[in-house]
């Protein structure tokens, strides 16, 4: 099991985590409750469709779909992300685009965290043109800072405005795998 310090001493990145944020137990607890509010918005004949952003959500992404009681299918989008900096680009481009058609199917999109908005900003009218029944969006986490505010149906945390790394966030790659969030 990672600690802060064990993952401080590896100086990663050249950074240190700061603060433990959100603790394995607050995420567990909260990515039950949002299952749970997923599962009863659908009905079991829904032909839901979870999307997942790689790869910043991989592990909600896991977590959160293994405690939706609905029959669902999933795939993944990878878009462009910040590289190596902690500021947003705006820029985004998709590298991998899913397989599945979306016409006619219920859509969420799973999402590690909302900074800017600037992606979901711009994937969610690409996404509608598929003509999805429904498209919603499920982020663990919400910097409430966007000055574009990408509606999202279910927001795990409003987060602080502070760099966050950990169960799937990364800094330049590192932190990904810590199973808490913590504060650079
Ligand atoms: P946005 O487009 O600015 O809303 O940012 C969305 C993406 O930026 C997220 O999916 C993350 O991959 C990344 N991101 C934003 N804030 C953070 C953070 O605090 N830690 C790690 N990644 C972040
Ligand atoms: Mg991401």
């Amino acid at each position: 099991m990672s600690t802060i310090a064990e993952v401080a001493k590896g100086r990663l990145g050249g950074r240190s985590v700061r603060r433990i944020v959100y603790s394995e137990d607050d995420i567990a607890t909260r990515v039950s409750e949002l299952a749970e509010e997923i599962t009863g918005h659908y009905a079991a004949d829904d032909h839901l469709l979870v999307l997942g952003l790689l790869k910043g959500s991989f592990i909600f992404m896991s977590d959160l779909v293994r405690r939706v009681q609905r029959p669902l299918q999933l795939d993944f989008l990878v878009a462009s992300s910040y590289g190596s900096g902690t500021v947003s680009s705006g820029d985004l481009r998709l590298l991998y685009d899913p397989g599945a058609s979306l016409r006619g199917r219920s859509v969420v999109i799973v999402e590690d965290i909302i900074d800017s908005g600037h992606t979901l900003q711009r994937l969610i009218p690409l996404l509608r043109e598929r003509e999805p029944r429904s498209l919603d969006v499920c982020t663990l986490l919400h910097k409430r800072i966007a000055p574009l505010d990408p509606d999202a149906r279910w927001v795990g945390f409003d987060a602080p405005p502070e760099f966050l790394v950990g169960y799937g966030l990364d800094h330049a790659e590192d932190f990904r795998h810590l199973p808490f969030i913590a504060s650079l």
